[in-house]
C-alpha cells in the first residue's frame, strides 16, 4: 500500500470514510475483467465498476478514440455552438434507442439525465397547454441518483431523509420486492402484476390523473438491491399511463447497454417509455455522460411550441455533449455492436443465473433474485446490525479472494462487464459462496 498518500481532502462520495481511510482499499490500474489493486493483486470486477463498464476495463478502441479526441479538440461550448462528435454521438445512441426515442438531450451523469427527463415532462405538458400536470411519481426503493428531483422520486429513505420536503407533489408507488411469495425466482418474479394497479387505483384515485406529469421507474431496481419487476408490471403501467396521458420515464442507468442481455430493458420487456434517461455503459465509464432519449413527438412540441429564434428548452450544462464523452460514447457504441456484447450477454445468462442459485441453500441466504447479468443474493442481517454480514463478506472477498463484488443493505449486486466467461462466473460465485461458509 502507498502510505504516503494523503487521504485527508477527498470527501469521498457513498462512502464510510473514517472506516475506508483508516484501513484503504485502493485499484490502481485495469484490463478487460479485472482491477489490479495497489498491493499488486488481480482484482476480478464483478461490479463492472460500478455497474457501468459493461465492454470491460480499457477497451483499446474506447482508450484510442479518447486520447485522439483529447488531442484534437479539448472542448467545446454546446450552446448556441457544436461539434460534429456530439451529433454523431446522438444519432448512434438513437439509433440504438427503440423506435420513436431518437432525440438525445446530454448531460454528465445518471443523476442529470433524471433531473433534465423531469423537467422535460414538465415543460412539455406546459407546452402542449396543459400546465396543471404537475405531478410527478416514483416508486418507493427507486434510485434516480442525488439531484433534489432525482431524491424526490426515488424511495431510499437513507438518500432523502436529510434533504428537506423535496419537490412538491410528488408521490410513490410501492416496491415490488415480495421476498414470501417470489423467493429465489429465476428471471421475473410470478407473482405482484397486481402491484402496477395501485398506480391507478390508488395514486391517479387520490391525486386525479389531469395532475400527474409523468412516472418514472426504473425497469429493474438496481441500486436498492435488485429488485426484478413481477410479470406484467411493466406492461400494466404502461397501459396505465397510456389510458391518462401520463409520460413514462424508464431510468434506465443500470438497465440499459446490455445488462438484460439487450440494448435496453425496454426492449427485453417490450414495454416503449417516452423517454429513457441512460449514463454509465453509454461511455463504458470511460468519461462521464448521461443522456435522456426522448420520443420525436415530444421534441416536436417543444420546437412547435416556442416562438421562431427562441430558446426551445431552458436547459442544458457546459459539458452537455463534451467531445471527450461523444468520442468515447461513438467508439463505445460500436465496440457493443461490433462485439455482439448485448448477445453474448443474453447467452452467458442462463449460466449467470445457475451460478446464482447455486447459492441457495447456504448459510444466511434468503432470496437470489436475477436477471441477465444482473442478480442480488439477499442474506439475513446480523440481528441489531444492519447491513454487517453483507459487508463483512464484501470485504473478505476483496481482501482474501481477489474479486469485487457490491453490496447495498445486505444484499450483495453484482453486474459483471458483458464479456465475462464462464470460468469467471465460477470464481464469483465460488467465492461469495466460501465467504458464506466462512462467516
Ligand atoms: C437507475 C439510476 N439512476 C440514476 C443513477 C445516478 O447516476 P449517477 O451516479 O451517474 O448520477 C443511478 C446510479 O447508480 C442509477 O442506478
Amino acid at each position: 500500500m502507498n502510505t504516503a498518500l494523503n487521504m485527508e481532502h477527498f470527501w469521498m462520495p457513498f462512502t464510510t470514510n473514517r472506516q475506508f481511510k483508516a484501513k484503504p482499499r485502493l485499484l490502481v490500474s485495469a484490463n478487460g475483467m479485472h482491477y489490479t489493486s495497489d498491493d499488486g493483486r488481480q482484482i476480478l470486477d464483478g461490479t463492472a465498476g460500478l455497474w457501468c463498464c459493461n465492454a470491460g476495463h480499457n477497451h483499446p478502441k474506447i482508450v484510442a478514440a479518447v486520447t485522439s479526441q483529447a488531442q484534437q479538440m479539448d472542448y467545446a461550448p454546446p450552446f448556441q455552438m457544436g461539434h460534429p462528435k456530439a451529433f454523431e454521438a446522438a444519432t448512434a445512441l438513437a439509433s440504438m434507442a427503440p423506435k420513436d426515442l431518437n432525440r438525445v438531450f446530454f448531460c454528465n451523469s445518471g443523476s442529470e439525465a433524471v433531473d433534465s427527463a423531469l423537467k422535460i415532462a414538465l415543460a412539455y405538458h406546459r407546452m402542449r397547454g396543459d400546465g396543471m400536470r404537475q405531478r410527478l411519481i416514483g416508486r418507493e426503493r427507486g434510485y434516480h441518483g442525488v439531484g433534489f428531483g432525482g431524491i424526490s422520486v426515488g424511495g431510499i429513505a437513507g438518500n432523502r431523509k436529510h434533504y428537506g420536503p423535496g419537490l412538491p407533489g410528488v408521490d410513490h408507488l410501492r416496491h415490488t420486492l415480495d421476498i414470501n411469495r417470489n423467493a429465489f425466482s429465476r428471471g421475473l418474479p410470478p407473482h405482484g402484476v397486481e402491484m402496477a394497479d395501485e398506480l391507478e387505483q390508488r395514486l391517479l384515485a387520490l391525486h386525479d390523473p389531469s395532475t400527474v406529469a409523468a412516472v418514472i421507474v426504473e425497469p429493474v431496481a438496481g441500486s436498492a438491491g435488485v429488485i426484478i419487476p413481477p410479470k406484467g408490471y411493466l406492461q400494466r403501467i404502461r397501459e396505465i399511463c397510456d389510458k391518462y396521458g401520463i409520460l413514462l420515464i424508464f431510468d434506465e442507468v443500470i438497465s440499459g447497454f446490455g445488462r438484460l442481455g439487450s440494448a435496453f430493458g425496454a426492449d427485453y420487456f417490450g414495454v416503449i417509455p417516452d423517454m429513457i434517461t441512460c449514463a454509465k455503459g453509454l461511455t463504458n465509464a470511460a468519461v462521464p455522460m448521461g443522456a435522456v432519449l426522448v420520443k420525436q413527438s415530444i421534441y416536436d412540441t417543444f420546437m412547435a411550441a416556442a416562438p421562431e429564434n427562441t430558446i426551445e428548452f431552458f436547459h442544458g450544462y457546459t459539458y452537455s455533449g463534451h467531445p471527450l464523452a461523444s468520442a468515447a460514447a461513438i467508439a463505445t457504441l460500436e465496440v457493443y455492436r461490433e462485439e455482439q456484447l448485448f448477445e453474448r450477454a443474453a447467452a452467458m445468462s442462463g449460466y449467470f443465473e445457475d451460478a446464482a442459485h447455486s447459492l441457495k441453500g447456504l448459510p444466511f441466504v434468503k432470496d437470489v433474485r436475477n436477471l441477465g447479468l444482473v442478480c442480488g443474493i439477499e442474506l439475513d442481517s446480523i440481528p441489531g446490525k444492519p447491513t454487517a454480514r453483507a459487508f463483512s463478506v464484501f470485504l473478505k472477498c476483496f481482501e482474501e479472494k481477489g474479486v469485487l463484488i457490491r453490496t447495498t443493505g445486505d444484499i450483495i449486486a453484482l453486474s459483471p462487464p458483458l464479456i465475462i466467461e464462464k470460468s469467471h462466473i465460477d470464481q464469483l460465485f465460488g467465492a461469495i459462496g466460501d465467504c458464506l461458509k466462512e462467516q
